[in-house]
């Protein structure tokens, strides 16, 4: 006998009772409402680097060349993607996605600047960018083995937020941008 069927059965036990959960499983071993409180947090933030990209996007075209504008929209979408991931996972968890508008930048871990030039936008894009991967890669890090369907997900976006930097650290060094060094303190005299 396959010593797997005792659990087999006890599996489709289980799975009869709280069938109202949908994909929360008795063997769910993260704290659910923890994981839907992250989330909407990684939504809000997707939601306002939707809404800088935009911004950036628009008010880049007369500023310099379209690629640069390019890159700010397909940042855009990519983004607003994100959202629609998190979004959809939260309802799976049984979870509400919160996208109220009163409330999104003090949910949003990054922050939305509209920045008055093409530097100060990149700049701001990237940082940004360095403090969504900072957070997701704590999300991460905390659901582990709990949730693997959410920290693949988070795994995912994570990925692209690297890349996302990169491309605008491209962007600052193709177009030979004086901003890295303004991010730092100045020297000591
Ligand atoms: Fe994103
Ligand atoms: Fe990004």
């Amino acid at each position: 006998m396959n010593e797997f069927v005792s659990d087999i059965q006890a599996i489709r036990e289980r799975a009869r009772r709280h069938i109202e959960e949908g994909a929360i499983t008795p063997s769910y071993g993260a704290d659910k409402d923890v994981v839907v409180r992250l989330l909407n947090e990684a939504l809000a933030t997707e939601l306002v680097c939707t809404l800088r990209y935009k911004r950036h996007y628009y008010t880049a075209r007369g500023l310099t060349s379209a690629g640069v504008a390019a890159e700010f929209l397909e940042h855009a979408n990519e983004e607003q993607l994100h959202a629609d991931q998190i979004a959809e996972r939260i309802v799976q968890l049984g979870g509400e996605p919160d996208f109220s508008p009163d409330t999104l930048t003090a949910r949003s871990h990054a922050e939305y600047v509209e920045g008055n030039s093409l530097p100060e936008m990149i700049k701001e894009d990237l940082v940004a960018e360095r403090i969504a991967i900072e957070s997701y890669r704590d999300i991460v890090q905390y659901l582990g083995n709990h949730d693997s369907t959410t920290r693949r997900l988070m795994e995912e976006i994570l990925a692209k937020e690297e890349e996302h930097a990169e491309d605008l650290l491209s962007l600052i060094q193709e177009l030979r941008l004086d901003i890295i060094g303004s991010t730092q303190p100045p020297p000591a005299t």
